[in-house]
């Protein structure tokens, strides 16, 4: 049997010029950030988007597993091949995770924050994670695969995450239907990818980013291999970099690809 045929329990109703057009979907794979790499090599347009019901090498940021159950989660990835270089190309995880924040509000009525980078969270517990990871250099167009993993319906956590994660089931009691809050998502995506492409920055999206961001204001720590140090968060600057003022008032300006940040009395 091939258990990668299509599943009729998704239906994207896909409503974009180009995110997700191409939209590959799998009943059961490895992991879609996998997939969208191997279908950029063969070719694949800028916006081709892999969806599966079901994970079964589903990966997390930091070379962690991303638990992918069958049924009730969205996992998805989309590859883009921006006209700019890694550089710049880095800061588009931050605009999933602001797409993810509109579509969820969209679509479910509730309104998640944003733990940074891009970690989306609801009641103080994550509900979505996102991993990107970017092939070329910065003389040659980079290839951008951007993978977002939601706990949708889920009724309960697996074991080992009940403390830090949730669904948005679990938060609200609705079930939310996956192919509507997917197509939602790429739309809000491909109308911010243009804002971000405009000024190759998140300036255009900065004020709406950071009124989402659950760490402004509060105090952290760094995960620094250079050093940890602890500050009271402020938002995001136009690169993307979270500002820290440290007690002796210093603003750092904080990478995502080199550190983490945990908040010093819980998840967020
Ligand atoms: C994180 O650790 O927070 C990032 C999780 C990313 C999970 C998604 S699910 C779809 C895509 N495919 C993967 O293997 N990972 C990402």
């Amino acid at each position: 049997m091939d258990r990668r045929k299509p599943d009729i329990g998704w239906n994207v109703p896909v409503r974009t010029r180009w995110a997700g057009r191409r939209l590959h979907y799998f009943q059961e794979t490895d992991s879609t950030n996998s997939d969208a790499v191997r279908l950029a090599g063969e070719g694949a347009p800028h916006g081709t988007v892999v969806v599966a019901d079901r994970q079964n090498k589903g990966r997390g940021r930091r070379g962690r597993v991303w638990q992918s159950p069958p049924g009730k989660a969205i996992y998805f990835t989309i590859l883009l091949k921006p006209e700019f270089g890694s550089s710049r190309a880095a800061g588009l995880t931050l605009v999933m995770a602001l797409s993810a924040v509109q579509a969820v509000r969209d679509c479910c009525g509730l309104e998640a924050g944003i733990k940074w980078p891009n970690d989306l969270v609801l009641n103080g517990k994550k509900i979505c994670g996102i991993l990107t990871e970017l092939h070329g250099g910065e003389e040659e167009k980079p290839c951008v695969v951007i993978g977002v993993g939601i706990n949708v319906n889920l009724e309960q956590m697996p074991e080992g995450l009940t403390e830090t994660a949730t669904s948005l089931f679990m938060e609200s009691g609705i079930r939310t239907d996956r192919s509507e809050l997917l197509a939602g998502l790429l739309e809000r995506f491909e109308e911010n990818y243009r804002i971000y492409e405009e000024h190759l920055s998140m300036a255009g999206l900065l004020e709406e980013y950071n009124s989402c961001l659950v760490n402004r204001g509060r105090q952290v720590r760094v995960l620094d291999p250079k050093g940890e140090f602890e500050g009271i968060a402020g938002g995001i600057n136009a690169a993307g970099e979270l500002l820290v003022e440290t007690e002796d008032g210093t603003v750092k300006e904080v990478y995502a690809g080199e550190v983490s940040v945990r908040g010093i009395y819980g998840y967020v």
